[in-house]
């Protein structure tokens, strides 16, 4: 089995994935937040910069491409390939308003033929690039579940990386298990489970049941519990001074890539968004965190969070 963290705009940029693959091991391949090229194949200077193969040295990173534009697709593959990438994605899963209402991300679920159509064109390209897919289980609904899969099944997908949620369900209400085992039973690609691994049990669960997956990928799970998957692999339990190096190399990488200490709290306080289920009771620091107007405050509701120790357990 194989683990993944998912990539996630805004959250898993090169200075996180450097922090965490530093620090925690058991992640097989980091999938990188999409870049969105345009038709004149412009990139912006932070997508330019976390593809860079300078930025993501002695880690194993898939970018990923969201566009609803064969050519552009094809276009940016090659650029891909040409800085050393072995495997680039494609984002057929973003449930965003602001990207679907352009019928790109999960939106082209909704239209099967021009799907089709997109796959034969990049696929056609032959470039000597491994692609996979990120998708969701369809759009509004699941009524062409089957139809999708016959669709994926006539590629050479490298993975198929599943989070079993409709489009317009976004993050909401549980994931469709049922619609998960129909791409398990007539899927030919390597399939990759992704949705809602928040701990230890969660993974176990998923592995038992669906022994022949290719891998698993997390992405809130790990953002939380940065240590989820090491511990998994490994065996290791978390200690307050290993997830306060993690912290901190963190915290030094973004001071040092953002130009306002405003843009690093923000940051910060991003990831204690999901990052506080690690501690006992820590409803009062968080607070104080996402009340903290500069680094030094900040700092204080930092070490009130470590004062409140790991959280070992499965509930939260
Ligand atoms: C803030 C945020 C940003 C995300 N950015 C991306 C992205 O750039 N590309 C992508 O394919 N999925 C993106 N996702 C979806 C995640 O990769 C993942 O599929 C989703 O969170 C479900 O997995 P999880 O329950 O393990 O978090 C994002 C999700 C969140 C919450």
């Amino acid at each position: 089995m194989k683990y993944y963290f998912a990539p996630m705009e805004g959250i898993t940029n090169y200075i996180y994935r450097n922090s965490h693959h530093c620090l925690y091991k058991g992640i097989d391949q980091y999938y990188m937040p999409f870049i969105a090229p345009h038709h004149h194949h412009h990139l912006k200077t932070r997508e330019t910069s976390d593809i860079n193969p300078a930025h993501n040295q002695d880690i194993n990173v898939v970018p990923q491409i969201l566009s609803n534009n064969a050519d552009d697709v094809i276009y940016t593959l090659k650029q891909l390939n040409e800085l050393g990438y072995q495997e680039v994605n494609i984002n057929l899963g973003c449930p965003s308003p602001t990207v679907t209402k352009k019928h790109k991300g999960s939106a082209m679920l909704d239209d099967l033929d021009n799907l089709d159509d997109y796959l034969k064109a990049i696929f056609q390209a032959q470039l000597p690039i491994k692609v996979s897919i990120k998708t969701r289980i369809g759009y509004q609904d699941t009524s062409c579940l089957e139809a999708l899969i016959k669709l994926y099944n006539k590629y050479p997908i490298e993975k198929l990386i599943i989070h079993p949620r409709t489009g317009i369900q976004m993050y909401k209400g549980t994931v469709d298990l049922a619609a998960f085992e129909a791409f398990y039973q007539h899927s030919t690609i390597p399939l990759v489970y992704n949705g809602d691994l928040k701990c230890i049990a969660d993974i176990k669960s998923i592995e038992e049941h669906y022994p022949q997956l290719e891998g698993i990928m997390v992405g809130r799970g790990l953002i939380a519990r940065p240590y989820l998957i090491d511990e998994y692999v490994t065996g290791n339990q978390e200690t307050l001074e290993h997830f306060k190096k993690f912290h901190d190399q963190l915290e030094s990488g973004l001071i040092e890539t953002l130009k306002h200490e405003k843009d690093v709290l923000f940051k910060l306080k991003e990831l204690w968004a999901h990052m506080y289920v690690m501690f006992n009771d820590s409803k009062k620091p968080l607070k104080h965190i996402r009340k903290a107007q500069n680094l030094e405050d900040y700092h204080k509701a930092l070490d009130e969070m470590l004062d409140c120790g790991i959280n070992y357990s499965d509930e939260f």
